[in-house]
């Protein structure tokens, strides 16, 4: 009967996306507290978020498993983390004499709070799955992240990165003409940067 039901489901268009639709509410708005986000979220279970100044624009898809544990994530357009994508780190200080690592953090029950600088991933970026992104990073528009990457340093557009940590393996176009046709294909922003 389940089967029966699924089925029926997925094989209409829209009952599926307003299911989806729903989905996304639960898990986005009331799960996780997310206000700031445009139309087309796909956002799954499981997914962690540790501040609510979460911010995604439009046609995003936040795959099962994702951890946001970083203030200040501002999340483009048509951006894709497959799951278990982390996004961590500036959270806590090491170097205080006398102090224990557990008294500091961005818990207001620490005694000594730390700030973090925030992430950006812009417009049409893809995150594989497991990756891990280091808080103060961004990741630039039209880029790609390996599977199981630490990106410790910001991603030049349309760039493929990927390892531990995340080094260039290569152009996602080859020249920049292309580069700045699809920019301009996807209303992104970059292209304004070098076109004259
Ligand atoms: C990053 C990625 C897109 C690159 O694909 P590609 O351009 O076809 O790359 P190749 O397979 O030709 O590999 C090129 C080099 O990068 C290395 N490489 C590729 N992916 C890597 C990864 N995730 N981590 C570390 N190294 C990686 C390869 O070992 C190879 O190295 P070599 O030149 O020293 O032999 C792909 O490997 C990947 O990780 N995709 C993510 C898949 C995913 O998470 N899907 C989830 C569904 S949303």
């Amino acid at each position: 009967m389940l089967g029966i039901i699924k089925h029926l489901i997925k094989s209409n268009n829209s009952i599926a996306s307003c299911v989806r639709r729903c989905r996304t509410w639960l898990y986005a708005n009331v799960r996780c507290g997310v206000r700031n986000y445009g139309d087309n979220l796909q956002f799954n279970r499981g997914v962690v978020v540790c501040f609510r100044d979460l911010k995604i624009g439009h046609d995003v898809f936040i795959g099962y498993d994702c951890y946001f544990g970083v203030q200040n994530i501002q999340i483009g357009n048509y951006v894709q983390l497959a799951p278990k994508v982390a996004i961590t780190g500036g959270d806590h200080l090491i170097e205080i004499i006398g102090t224990p690592i557990i008294k500091t953090g961005l818990d207001s029950s620490r005694e000594i709070q730390t700030t973090q600088k925030g992430v950006i991933i812009q417009d049409d970026v893809w995150v594989g799955f497991g990756a891990i992104i280091m808080d103060g990073i961004t990741i630039g528009e039209g880029s790609v992240i390996g599977a199981g990457s630490v990106v410790t340093k910001d991603v030049p557009p349309y760039t493929i990165y990927a390892g531990c940590p995340a080094k260039k393996i290569r152009d996602r176009f080859l020249n920049q003409n292309d580069r700045i046709e699809h920019s301009k294909k996807i209303n992104g922003t970059w292209h304004r940067s070098v076109d004259n």
